[in-house]
């Protein structure tokens, strides 16, 4: 029987392959160190849990509105006005998702026609351009080299405009680099989209993650609400990935498309779990759990950092990361594929990472190695990648 050829362009998300492939070989009593995953390694706060507990026996256990509840709606353009100084209309801008990965979908569902051009740096989240092909789009994409801080040239993103140019999605602080651009930066990128008539979707569920000063957001500028489109989530700043919750903020247009998406696809987020993510979104005692997470991001970044520097004559180049929970580690003076050094360093030294190469093609030659994970494993699993690339040449 025929089905979809489209799914013949892609495999099947790296991220979760590599996942399932290392939660296999523990199964079958590997021990292995999990460093591929971009998933806390805390628990969410029970604060939190105890909200979603609380509304569980209240009764909220049926269906919610699609729009999402008023309450995690009004919570929502609480964060976006205070942490962000973005003004959102919670009845006509706001939609609860679930999950960033689903505001994405929802996003790329409501703006984009078969054959539309969306232009997406390389390396990206696998699911940037996957996405664009399942909804029939052409992903182009613009090169953003380790050696220019992981960010396209304006001029690359000038070049890679066309007639049929439709989007330009963003992810900032970036998954895997950790990349974030500066605020003239965006005014230029704005500049350009504005000239060509495009929506800047920025997937921002590592906004909360920062290392150095706090990213702008590609919304923070007069006068470009109107193109832009925001990805939310909950998952990575509250530890809360198995919620599935976040939420988009974009336009008035784009929302009643995304509205209509989401109703004949999901009908609505689970009411319970939006009770407790809006109160997530407000609480005082959250705030606190989820700077002290931040705490632990810092120190291990810190630790990686300290622990390159012991080992001088590695061949393994490191980028500080400003943001988000990932270190994308330049390998490619090994000269071996990606895939290959995390096969080998998976059997070998039982460390799973993600192969930069599942990224893009710039990514080739690099790993991605998760700090969401305890201070032990990162230290004990870096080490254990600096050795074994030291020992391909020799050092
Ligand atoms: C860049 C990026 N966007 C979106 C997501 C998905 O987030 P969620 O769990 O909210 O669907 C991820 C998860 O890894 C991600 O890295």
């Amino acid at each position: 029987m025929l089905t979809n050829q489209i799914f013949n362009q892609f495999q099947q998300s790296p991220t979760t392959a590599m996942a399932d492939r290392v939660a296999n070989l523990k199964a079958n009593g590997h021990q292995i160190i999990s460093l591929q995953i971009g998933d806390p390694d805390f628990a969410t706060p029970t604060a939190i849990m105890n909200v979603a507990t609380k509304a569980l026996q209240d009764g909220h256990t049926h269906y919610a509105p699609s729009r999402g509840i008023p309450e995690m709606r009004l919570a929502a353009e609480f964060r976006l006005k205070r942490d962000q100084d973005l003004v959102y209309n919670p009845d006509s801008e706001i939609l609860v998702t679930h999950g960033g990965i689903h505001a994405y979908y929802l996003a790329l569902q409501s703006i984009l026609n078969p054959g539309d051009e969306v232009l997406i740096p390389d390396p990206s989240w696998p699911t940037h351009t996957n996405m664009v092909k399942l909804l029939r789009g052409t992903v182009i994409r613009v090169p953003a080299p380790s050696e220019n801080k992981f960010l396209p040239t304006l001029d690359s993103w000038k070049k890679s405009v066309s007639p049929k140019t439709r989007a330009i999605v963003l992810n900032y602080p970036s998954n895997p680099t950790g990349a974030y651009p500066s605020r003239e930066y965006l005014e230029k990128l704005h500049t350009l989209a504005s000239k060509h008539d495009l929506w800047i979707v920025n997937d921002e569920v590592y906004d909360n993650l920062y290392y150095e000063d706090k990213p702008v957001s590609v919304g923070g500028f007069p006068g470009v609400k109107d193109r832009t489109i925001l990805i939310k989530s909950l998952s990575k700043t509250y530890a809360m990935t198995g919620w599935r919750i976040g939420y988009l903020a974009a336009p008035k247009q784009v929302i009643d498309n995304a509205l209509k998406a989401s109703q004949n696809s999901i009908t609505c987020v689970a009411p319970f779990v939006q009770k407790a993510a809006a109160f997530a979104l407000r609480d005082a005692g959250v705030e606190e759990a989820i700077s002290e997470m931040r705490t632990a991001y810092t120190r291990r970044r810190e630790l990686v950092l300290k622990i390159r520097q012991e080992y001088s004559q590695s061949p393994v180049g490191v980028t500080p990361p400003q943001g988000a929970f990932y270190f994308f580690l330049d390998m490619r003076a090994l000269k071996i594929d990606s895939l290959e050094i995390c096969e080998r360093i998976l059997t070998e030294q039982g460390v799973g990472l993600m192969p930069g190469s599942s990224f893009g093609d710039l990514g080739r030659g690099f790993v991605r190695m998760t700090i969401a994970a305890s201070d032990e494993d990162v230290e004990a699993g870096f080490r254990a990648i600096l050795d074994w690339a030291g020992a391909q040449v020799g050092r």
